[in-house]
C-alpha cells in the first residue's frame, strides 16, 4: 500500500529552494516526454529509505506510476555503501539491468545515495558504465526535480555530486509506505568517525533539525493519521548539539511525547558513548516512547572497541543496559555486532559473546567486517575470513538460542499490537508490532490494517510470536 504525503502544513527549512524544486514538479508534470513509470530500488539503511520516500513522492507528483524494474521509463538505484558487497550487488545489477537498455533506449537509469559520495565510484561508474544517464548524492537530494528535468533537456549524461551539504531542504512531496506510520530525520550526518565506519565521509557532518520544524512535521504526520513515529538519526543521543537554543534528546522526546494523536515513539541510532541517565529516564517516563531500546555494541572487547574509536568499554556497556533494564520493565534491547574487526582475536570475540549472554539481546544485526577504503581501519591487520566466519556463526547460533527463550516469556500475554501488513505466506494473517518491537502474526481481516488491536500470545519462535486477535475495535 502506498499514501500520499498529504503535503505537511508547515514551512521547513530551505524555504526558497524548495519553492524553486515545486515549480520545476509542475514543469515536469506538463511535459510529454516526461518519464511515465519508475523504479526505485532502496538498498541502505532507514535514513536510505526515508531518501527514496521523497524520491517517490516526486515521481508520483509529476503523474509518474510504479512499474517493473524491466519495464520502467526511469530505474533509480538508491545505493547504500556501509559494506563492500552492497557495492558489489550494484555493479552486478548495472549489468542485468544494461541489457533492457539495449531493447529501450529511452529508459532512463539514476543512481543515488551514500555510494555515489565515493570517488573511486564516479570514477568507475564514468569510465565502465555509460549506460547511466544520471548520478547524484545524499547532499543534494532535493534537487532531483531539477536533475530530472536538464536530463530530458538533453544536457547528456548528468553526474552532481556535492562535498558538502549546502543546505537543509524541507517540504518536498513525498510517499510514505504506510499511512499510520513514518519516518523524520530529527538530525543529518555523523561525528563519531568508528574507524571501521565510511558513513560520516559519505553522510557529512553531524546537523541537527530545528525541534520546530521537526514538532511541525510530526504534527501534520499524526494529523493525516500516522500513530507510530520513528525519529531518525546516526546518533540520536547527541540530538541538538549545535542548535541556536540547544536541546537534549530526552527534551525533544518530551516534546513529541505531546503531540496529539501519536501514540508510538521509536528512534534508531544510539550511540553508547552519549546515553544519558536523562534519556534514560525520560524512557521511563514517557508514555508514548516505546520499552525497546537499539544499542549498538559492535564488540565486547575493551582493546577493539579502542582501535574502532567507540569511547566506551564493555564495563560501561553493560551498566548502560543495567539501568536501562532498571528504568523500563521488560525493555527490549537489540544491537549491532561486527565480527573480524581487524586484529580480532578468539579471546576479543569471546567477549563479545560474554556481552550477548549477559544483556540476552532481544536481536540483532550482525556483520562479518568489511573493509572499506579511506577509513583508518582499512590499513590495520585484517584477519583471517574462514576465522570471522566460523566466529560468525557461533554469535548467530547463541543470539537464535536467546531470542527463543526470550520470546516464550511472551506467551500467554496480551499484548497490543499496531497491525501493518498482510503476512508474506498466508492472506488471512495479518503481521504487527508490538510496543517492544516484536514481530506478531495473528489471524485478521486485512481491513485492520492500522489499527491498534489486542493479541493473546499463544506460541513462539526465535524470531516471531504467534498469536490470537481478541477483538478488533480501537484500543
Ligand atoms: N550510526 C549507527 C549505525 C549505522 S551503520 C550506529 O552507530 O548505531 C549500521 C551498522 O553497520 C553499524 O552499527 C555497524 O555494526 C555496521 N557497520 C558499519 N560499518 C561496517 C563495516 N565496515 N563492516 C561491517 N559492518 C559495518
Ligand atoms: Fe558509523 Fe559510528 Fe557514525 Fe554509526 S556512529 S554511523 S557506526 S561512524
Ligand atoms: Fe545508510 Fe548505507 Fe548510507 S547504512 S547512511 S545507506 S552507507
Amino acid at each position: 500500500m502506498s499514501i500520499r504525503n498529504l503535503r505537511p502544513n508547515y514551512r521547513g527549512e530551505g524555504e526558497e529552494e524548495a519553492r524553486r524544486q515545486r515549480e520545476i514538479i509542475e514543469r515536469l508534470k506538463l511535459r510529454e516526454d516526461k518519464p511515465k513509470t519508475y523504479y526505485i530500488a532502496t538498498m541502505g539503511c532507514q535514513m536510505n529509505a526515508h531518501d527514496s520516500e521523497k524520491l517517490i513522492g516526486i515521481m508520483e507528483e509529476i503523474g509518474a506510476s510504479p512499474a517493473a524494474e524491466s519495464e520502467a521509463d526511469i530505474v533509480i538505484y538508491n545505493t547504500c555503501c556501509v559494506r563492500e558487497n552492497a557495492e558489489q550487488k550494484v555493479y552486478g545489477r548495472l549489468g542485468y539491468l544494461k541489457t533492457f537498455k539495449k531493447n529501450r533506449p529511452n529508459m532512463k537509469i539514476a543512481l543515488c545515495g551514500c555510494m555515489m559520495q565515493e570517488d573511486v565510484v564516479i570514477e568507475k561508474l564514468k569510465k565502465s558504465y555509460p549506460e547511466v544517464d544520471l548520478i547524484f548524492g545524499t547532499y543534494n537530494i532535493y534537487k532531483f526535480p531539477e536533475l530530472l528535468e536538464s536530463l530530458l533537456d538533453g544536457s547528456g549524461r548528468i553526474i552532481d555530486i556535492w562535498r558538502a551539504q549546502e543546505e537543509i531542504v524541507e517540504d518536498l512531496p513525498s510517499i510514505r509506505k504506510h499511512s499510520f506510520k513514518a519516518s523524520v530525520n530529527i538530525m543529518y550526518g555523523c561525528n563519531n568517525f568508528c574507524t571501521y565506519c565510511i558513513v560520516p565521509y559519505v553522510r557529512g557532518r553531524e546537523r541537527s533539525r530545528e525541534p520546530d520544524n521537526i514538532l511541525a512535521e510530526v504534527r501534520a504526520l499524526a494529523e493525516s493519521g500516522v500513530k507510530e513515529i520513528q525519529l531518525l538519526g546516526q546518533n540520536v543521543n547527541s540530538y541538538g548539539r549545535g542548535l541556536k537554543n540547544e536541546i537534549t534528546f530526552a527534551q525533544l522526546l518530551e516534546m513529541v511525547n505531546e503531540v496529539e494523536g501519536i501514540e508510538r515513539i521509536r528512534f534508531i541510532s544510539s550511540h553508547p558513548k552519549d546515553l544519558s541517565q536523562e534519556l534514560i529516564d525520560a524512557m521511563g517516563r514517557l508514555d508514548k516512547v516505546c520499552p525497546q531500546f537499539h544499542l549498538p555494541l559492535q564488540s565486547g572487547s575493551d582493546r577493539l572497541l579502542k582501535l574502532m574509536n567507540r569511547h566506551y568499554t564493555k564495563a560501561q556497556f553493560l551498566d548502560e543496559v543495567r539501568r536501562l533494564k532498571e528504568a523500563v520493565p521488560d525493555v527490549s534491547i537489540t544491537t549491532d555486532i561486527i565480527v573480524g574487526f581487524p586484529g580480532e582475536t578468539r579471546e576479543d570475540f569471546l567477549e563479545t559473546l560474554d556481552v550477548v549472554r549477559q544483556v540476552r539481546f532481544d536481536g540483532a544485526f550482525t556483520f562479518i567486517y568489511s573493509k572499506r577504503e579511506g577509513t583508518p581501519a582499512a590499513r590495520m591487520e585484517q584477519v583471517d575470513p574462514e576465522e570471522a566466519k566460523a566466529n560468525f556463526d557461533e554469535l548467530l547460533k547463541l543470539l537464535e538460542e536467546i531470542g527463543r527463550e526470550n520470546n516464550k516469556h511472551w506467551v500467554g500475554k496480551r499484548l497490543k499490537v499496531l497491525a501493518e501488513e498482510v503476512s508474506k505466506n498466508d492472506a488471512a494473517v495479518l503481521s504487527g508490532r508490538t510496543e517492544h518491537n516484536h514481530l506478531v502474526h495473528f489471524k485478521a481481516d486485512a481491513s485492520l490494517i492500522g489499527e491498534m488491536v489486542w493479541v493473546t500470545i499463544t506460541d513462539s519462535t526465535a524470531f516471531y510470536l504467534l498469536g490470537e486477535m481478541e477483538k478488533a475495535e480501537e484500543v
